[in-house]
């Protein structure tokens, strides 16, 4: 390195007394130089980075020439920093870094930042004999440090306050600069950015907006990101929430509430009971309530910061374990057509009272109303389908409890009075010497009493519904009269049926039941004294006559 540098002095003078010529007519160089646009300076790479190396080409010129001279800044002797001969190869620099390739680029190693600037090139255009100036411009980037982000409001108000960032880099060679927002690009009418973007401007802040904020520095060269960066946005007390939401306790419970409402910095709770100040923690407790503890529970947040508070009701009900209500009837045994009335007696005031027939909730019909707060039942016009069992039950939030099933009996009939076997006719054919069992239905509750008569005399062989005439004879025919009564509803009902005994079945089938055909086989004799018979019965019916037909 050192031999070459020393030999070209001599040379580097030589040329020096020629550019010094040079600089005289400097005047006419500028107006006659091939300062054409043609011939330039390139760096390449395009930028230098800081330590490393860059050759600066000279572009647009292939000619040959015997020297080239780089200025830096400006084309003055001062400002010479390398003569290169291109014949010796020599080069004359006072800067160990730099050097000149044959074909004239100046190649610069080790850079650093004030490298940066306009490099001018002179040379003898060997056609045209004139000096050409060709300039470039290099820029030379070192590593940029980290970026630090500084806030215009440390703890800015939510839906109020306006919050500026600014990114900060010691760095001046910083060509771009981007922000990030929890790691994506800002967006949204409420950001705006400076034209240089190194301010971020948030307008309007909701606790959304808290970031992690981060800012990149670029150049050629080199990327620096700072820390993220989070904003302490001041926000709330929202809404509180009140748990448990259960409103119902018994007495003797532990009411325990507990309160939170979203704010920053943490909200100052206080509860209110019925308005009145109770406790000022987000926890209220209450061992062993009684039922004076209904009321309105009210948790109250506030933030201190913001400025705000928001509070939420909850009401509370205490109840007993709801005891067993009584039930009674003003009567259990009732005659159709009555009117029942039940009570329900409980200790409870104001608890809901719900009845029940046979197990079943009561679907209260047009005879059935409810009054003086469901505890009394009226059933009017009593049938006998409202026989069965009757309860009522209590009801609370917390507990329910049902009476002693109550019995109520229904007393009716008789009625429906049906003989069995039933003819068509009132009238039963029984062959001679066989039996005949005949049946009288009632409905009645209690059971009805029977009586029997035959011929209109009372026989008191049967008193129930059953009638047996065995082995019969002819002098069984006759008008047979059944009558029920029941001692409770007072009421009575008779029916009236022939018997005629005949000689032998007038009829395929059933002996019993077959009167009316076997009046048209058996022919005009035959029914002549049918009928005559019949008018006999009629009369003596009429003189009977419980029964209409
Ligand atoms: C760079 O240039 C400035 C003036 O332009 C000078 O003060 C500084 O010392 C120079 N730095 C180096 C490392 O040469
Ligand atoms: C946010 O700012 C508030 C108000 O200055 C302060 O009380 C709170 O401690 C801060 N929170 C954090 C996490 O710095
Ligand atoms: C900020 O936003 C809130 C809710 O979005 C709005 O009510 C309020 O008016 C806004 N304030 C300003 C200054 O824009
Ligand atoms: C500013 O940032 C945006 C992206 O947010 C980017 O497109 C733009 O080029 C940046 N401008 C400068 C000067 O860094
Ligand atoms: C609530 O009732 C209890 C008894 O059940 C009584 O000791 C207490 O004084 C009452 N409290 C209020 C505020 O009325
Ligand atoms: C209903 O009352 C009558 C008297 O009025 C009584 O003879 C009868 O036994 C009672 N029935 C029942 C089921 O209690
Ligand atoms: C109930 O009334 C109906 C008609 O209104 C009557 O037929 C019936 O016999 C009555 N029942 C009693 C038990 O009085
Ligand atoms: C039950 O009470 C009602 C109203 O007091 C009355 O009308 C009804 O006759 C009573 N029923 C009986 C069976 O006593
Ligand atoms: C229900 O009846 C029982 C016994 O007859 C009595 O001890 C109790 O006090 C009654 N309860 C109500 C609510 O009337
Ligand atoms: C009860 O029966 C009577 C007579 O049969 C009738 O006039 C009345 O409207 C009935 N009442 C109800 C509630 O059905
Ligand atoms: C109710 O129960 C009684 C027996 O307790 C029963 O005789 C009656 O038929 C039942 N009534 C209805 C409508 O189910
Ligand atoms: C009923 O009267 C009829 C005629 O009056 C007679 O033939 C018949 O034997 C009588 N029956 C009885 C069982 O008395």
């Amino acid at each position: 390195m050192e031999s070459p540098s020393q030999a070209p002095h001599s040379g580097g003078s030589l040329w020096k007394g020629l550019l010094l010529t040079a600089s005289i007519l400097s005047d006419w160089i500028q107006l006659t130089s091939a300062q054409s646009d043609s011939v330039s300076v390139v760096p390449n790479p395009p930028y230098g980075a800081v330590g490393s190396s860059i050759t600066l080409d000279i572009q647009g010129s292939s000619e040959q020439t015997p020297s080239y001279t780089w200025y830096r800044g400006a084309v003055s002797p001062s400002n010479e920093i390398a003569f290169y001969q291109v014949a010796s190869g020599q080069l004359t620099s006072a800067d160990s870094r730099l050097n000149v390739s044959s074909n004239g680029s100046l190649i610069i190693r080790d850079l650093i930042l004030n490298d940066t600037g306009d490099y001018f090139v002179q040379f003898l255009d060997p056609t045209s004999s004139k000096i050409v100036t060709a300039e470039g411009y290099l820029a030379v980037y070192g590593p940029l440090s980290k970026p630090t982000i500084s806030s215009t409001n440390m703890a800015p108000v939510e839906n109020k306050d306006n919050v500026s960032l600014t990114c900060q880099s010691e760095s001046q060679e910083v060509t771009y600069l981007v922000w990030y927002i929890n790691q994506s690009s800002p967006a949204g009418d409420r950001i705006v950015l400076s034209l240089d973007n190194r301010t971020l401007t948030i307008i309007n802040v909701t606790r959304e907006d808290q970031g992690p904020y981060e800012c990149e520095v670029q150049n050629p060269v080199s990327v620096n990101r700072s820390d993220p960066f989070t904003l302490n946005i001041t926000y709330g007390p929202d809404t509180p929430m009140i748990v448990p939401t259960e409103p119902n306790y018994p007495v003797g419970a532990t009411l325990e509430l507990s309160c939170s409402a979203d704010s920053n910095p943490p909200a100052q709770y206080t509860w209110l009971i019925n308005g009145i100040q109770t406790v000022f923690t987000p926890q209220l407790s209450i061992p062993n309530v009684s039922l004076n503890h209904t009321g309105t529970y009210t948790c109250s947040a506030s933030n201190s910061v913001t400025g705000l508070s928001s509070s939420k009701d909850i009401s509370i009900t205490i109840s007993e374990i709801a005891s067993k209500p009584n039930i009674t009837a003003n009567r259990t045994n009732v005659t159709e057509n009555g009117t029942l009335v039940f009570t329900c007696s409980t200790e409870h005031e104001g608890i809901k009272i719900l009845w029940l027939f046979n197990g079943t909730s009561l679907s209260l019909n047009e005879r059935q109303y409810l009054s003086d707060n469901d505890q009394t039942l009226t059933i009017q016009n009593v049938t006998r389908k409202d026989a069965g069992s009757y309860q009522c039950e209590v009801w609370n939030p917390i507990s329910s409890n049902r009476s002693d099933p109550l019995e109520v009996t229904v007393n009716y009939g008789p009625d429906y009075i049906l003989f069995s076997p039933n003819p068509v006719t009132d009238e039963i054919q029984v062959i001679l010497q066989t039996s005949l069992t005949l049946v009288c239905q009632v409905e009645s509750y209690p059971p009805a009493q029977y009586e029997w008569r035959v011929n209109g005399t009372v026989n008191p062989e049967f008193t129930n519904n059953t009638y047996v005439i065995k082995n019969a004879s002819w002098e069984d025919s006759g008008q047979y009269t059944c009558l029920a009564w029941n001692n409770i509803t007072e009421l009575s009902v008779a029916k009236d049926i022939t018997i005629s005994v005949v000689a032998e079945q007038s009829q395929k089938g059933s002996s019993l039941s077959g009167g009316a055909i076997a009046g048209i086989v058996i022919g005009v004799l035959a029914a002549v004294a049918l009928i005559g018979a019949l008018i006999y019965c009629l009369s003596f019916r009429n003189t009977g006559g419980a029964d209409l037909l």
